[in-house]
């Protein structure tokens, strides 16, 4: 536990509280400590109170069986996600209210109303079931963050269709890993997207990755136009303005889902090799994402939501699309990259549309410390009233920033513990209650029941460090992995019986306040994003010049984690600078470009045990300069060797 109290020490440095403001408190949709005790003593409770907040075409029996390590919850209920999320506003006076207000990175923009964005999403559903899908079919989707991903997602929810949406970031190869896995047959894609000005070419990907997949028919939405080449495929290419036009403009009837019926599956990285297709449903999800709005976000009809996230990760399933639109709240959706035209670019939108609640990533927010305070002091940004984190432990010194230089001093920061699994926020503080200190992530939301225990399961004193475990089902937790439920069973509730485990390891102040460490498995979180060692050393050993690799993430002022690559290369191969850059770019071609290493490492072998595990704390050391400085060739293997006793000697 050498690492972890090392990490503690930085974090505890700020020894400040913040305390919510009493003007803030009383206006809070959550206010009363007494819920967080009334919610732990009967859960089922709380959650069938928090479920009234959705509309449902026909009531639940029950609110939770539990075969450990299965849940099911609010049994046999009738009602539709897209409904939800949209059509159940146009009713009423929200009618007229903007759902959604997208920026496109070149500066153009388009305001959705509810009623407009039922419209596009009904249409859309109509052209769906004329390319022939149906209820339980899984849709890929890969596009950039236009208005057409959250429509697609919303469309496929209308017809209960399973979506599956994959980062526009990700390769070719990533792709087609997951439209395989999913056995999926559509494709929603486009032209391109816009990235700093460059088009990021999703087309050219979509079409290396359907080659011998079931695909029969890709979607293309038109993008960027002529600043890509495009080549459609006749028989299996369809342009999505041209399919919208012929579908009719009529109301498309929202499919009656289960509660248990999927809703959607999201890739993400383990341990092992290949990516797990998390499985979420429709009630559970559904009830995570719309109660956290209230309680974490203190939700109000005047808000203005902006979630920077790409809705090809889970904040922007949960955070852009289904949490915030169920609730009926006016989110912005932006397009592009922060620094482009200028490093101002969120500022200018928050100061555009008003913006009253900005979540973002502790990356973004080191970023802008680096970039400096004068692109902020240019812009009002009087509207924002809370901001909030996600993604990754936030640093004391980036929390005070946020607080001072975005929140002016004024505005409750919610820092929010969960993941890709969960579905919706875990550990978070509520903002009307909490009194937050800067680095944790506070405590337990009301209905989930969260610990850090030791390796025998029994709950830490406080003031110790341990595994984070939650205790009790919640709605939104994944049902299994598709296709694989014994790797969802290993994983997650492999460990201690009925308890689940999401792989961070957690520290317990003597307040009971939960301080995240990071992973405990060989995931490296690389700006807020899930990077498993595995699929990078995979890729790695996929060139021929590599023999061997290993592939842990060490600190990183910005990133919070890097990638650094140990790499040992084949009999005759010559180690360069070029091979470096030659290596760098084929994981970018494997995986996509958030994986590229941030430096390659060759050695002549790697730091084993006796039973041939590769030593990765002795490689962290050696990367972060701890143990022989800034090294970037280990040639002699005596070197390895001599370190490998040092360190069997301190274990
Ligand atoms: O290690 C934790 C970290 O991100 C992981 C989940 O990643 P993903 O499934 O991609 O979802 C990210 C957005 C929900 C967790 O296991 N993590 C997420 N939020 C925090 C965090 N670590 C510390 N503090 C957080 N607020």
């Amino acid at each position: 536990m050498a690492d972890e109290t090392s990490q503690l020490d930085t974090l505890l440095h700020e020894q400040r509280t913040f305390a919510p403001s009493e003007e803030f408190r009383k206006q809070a949709n959550f206010n009363d400590p007494a819920v967080y005790e009334r919610a732990a003593q009967d859960p089922q409770a709380y959650w069938a109170e928090q479920a009234a907040n959705l509309s449902w075409f026909e009531d639940y029996d029950k609110v939770l069986e539990w075969n450990a390590p299965h849940a099911k919850w609010f049994l046999n209920g009738k009602l539709n996600a897209a409904y939800n999320a949209v059509d159940r506003h146009r009713t009423t006076s929200r009618k007229n209210k903007a759902a959604i207000m997208w920026e496109g990175e070149p500066g153009d923009s388009k305001v959705f109303t509810y009623e407009m964005l039922g419209r596009e999403v009904d249409k859309a559903a109509h052209m769906l079931k004329n390319l022939g899908v149906k209820k339980g079919d899984r849709v890929t989707i890969y596009l950039p963050m236009i208005p057409e991903l959250p429509i697609s997602l919303l469309a496929c929810a209308k017809i209960g269709a399973i979506h599956s949406v994959v980062f526009g970031g990700f390769s070719a190869k990533s792709l087609k890993e997951r439209i395989l896995d999913g056995d999926s047959d559509v494709v929603i894609t486009a032209d391109g997207g816009w990235r700093r000005g460059k088009v990021v070419p999703l087309k050219g990907n979509a079409d290396a990755a359907v080659e011998g997949t079931a695909v029969r028919k890709m979607l293309v939405v038109q993008r960027v136009g002529d600043a890509a080449e495009t080549e459609m495929v006749a028989g299996r290419d369809v342009y999505w303005h041209e399919e919208m036009a012929k579908a009719p403009s009529t109301p498309c009837a929202a499919e009656p889902m289960d509660s248990e019926d999927i809703l959607f599956l999201l890739y993400t990285s383990g341990t092992t090799g290949k990516p797990k297709g998390i499985v979420h449903t429709t009630a559970g999800y559904l009830v995570g994402a719309n109660t956290s709005m209230r309680s974490v976000f203190d939700l109000k009809d005047e808000d203005i939501f902006f979630c920077t996230a790409d809705i090809g990760w889970v904040t922007g399933h949960t955070y852009i699309v289904y949490g915030p639109l169920s609730a009926g709240a006016t989110v912005v959706m932006y397009e592009g990259a922060p620094d482009f035209p200028a490093r101002d670019r969120f500022w200018e939108i928050v100061e555009k549309y008003s913006v009253t609640t900005l979540y973002t990533a502790p990356t973004s927010i080191r970023t802008f410390m680096k970039w400096g305070p004068q692109y902020v002091e240019n812009h009002n940004l009087d509207t924002l009233r809370l901001l909030g984190t996600v993604g990754e432990p936030i640093n004391p010194e980036a929390w005070m920033w946020y607080h001072e230089h975005i929140g002016k001093g004024r505005c409750p920061i919610v820092d929010t513990w969960w993941q890709t699994e969960t579905g919706s926020a875990m550990i978070a503080p509520l903002p009307g209650i909490t009194e937050t200190k800067p680095g944790s992530a506070t405590q337990p939301v009301p209905g989930i029941l969260a610990d850090v225990v030791d390796e025998n399961g029994n709950s830490v004193e406080p003031g110790h460090g341990g595994y984070l475990v939650v205790k009790h089902p919640w709605p939104s937790m994944l049902r299994t992995v598709w296709g694989d439920d014994d790797r969802f069973k290993r994983t997650y509730f492999g460990q201690f019986e009925g308890t689940y485990l999401p792989g961070d390891g957690a520290h317990k102040d003597k307040d009971s306040y939960f301080w995240i460490l990071g992973r405990i498995d060989d995931v490296i979180n690389v700006s807020g994003h899930r990077i498993g060692t595995m699929e990078v050393e995979s890729a790695l050993v996929d060139h021929n010049a590599v023999a061997e690799s290993a592939v842990i993430g060490r600190s990183h002022e910005v990133k919070g984690q890097a990638v650094t690559a140990f790499v040992t290369v084949k009999e005759g191969v010559e180690t360069s600078p070029e091979l470096v850059q030659e290596l760098k770019q084929h994981v970018v071609d494997k995986i996509g470009a958030m994986a590229r290493p941030e430096e390659i490492i060759f050695t002549a072998e790697l730091p084993k045990t006796r039973s041939a595990k590769i030593m990765r704390r002795l490689l962290r050391d050696i990367a972060e300069g701890r143990v022989i400085g800034d090294t970037t060739t280990l040639a002699d293997p005596s070197v390895v060797e001599s370190l490998k006793n040092q360190y069997s000697n301190n274990e």
